[in-house]
């Protein structure tokens, strides 16, 4: 039987290896804030963090995720990056249908949390998540707010 470490609790779970953790989240587990999209990796809608890095849900068997560590949005509630984040998000009026914006915010703090200052390259690589209501200009204003605050 499968086991997941999932923001911060161990927990074993009777369900198919062959499962895409997307649906172990939303269907099983009742975890929504991750969300699906494209259902085939393209989109980023359903990004969730593995050890820290960004994932696709949709295309993340259970059995794959083996004993690392998943953290959802749900599971970074209190963490202080999410957390500036979300309020530069805020402040600069990125959600739009707010569809996509969970994955967003996943992509981005995985990537803040390794790099405070990351280049272009890496931003780019970083947030390729798709947004059908084109906030990207937005996003980089709020990575910018964010970035800034980092000390020198
Ligand atoms: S729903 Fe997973 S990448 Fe689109
Ligand atoms: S805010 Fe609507 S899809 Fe991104």
């Amino acid at each position: 039987m499968p086991s997941l470490n999932l923001n911060g609790q161990v927990q074993t779970l009777d369900l198919e290896p062959e499962m895409p953790l997307l649906w172990v989240l939303r269907d099983e587990l009742g975890l929504s804030a991750t969300k699906f999209g494209c259902g085939v990796g393209a989109c980023g809608a359903c990004t969730v963090q593995i050890d820290g890095q960004a994932a696709r849900s949709c295309v993340t068997p259970l059995a794959a995720v083996g004993e690392r560590a998943v953290r959802t949005l749900e599971g970074l509630l209190d963490d202080p990056l999410m957390q500036g984040l979300q309020a530069a998000w805020l402040t600069e009026q990125v959600p739009q249908c707010g569809y996509c914006q969970v994955g967003l915010l996943m992509a981005a703090h995985a990537l803040l949390s390794k790099s405070a200052r990351p280049s272009e390259r890496e931003m780019e690589a970083a947030l390729s998540n798709l947004c059908r209501c084109g906030t990207y200009p937005r996003v980089r204003r709020a990575m910018a707010q964010v970035i800034a605050r980092v000390p020198a």
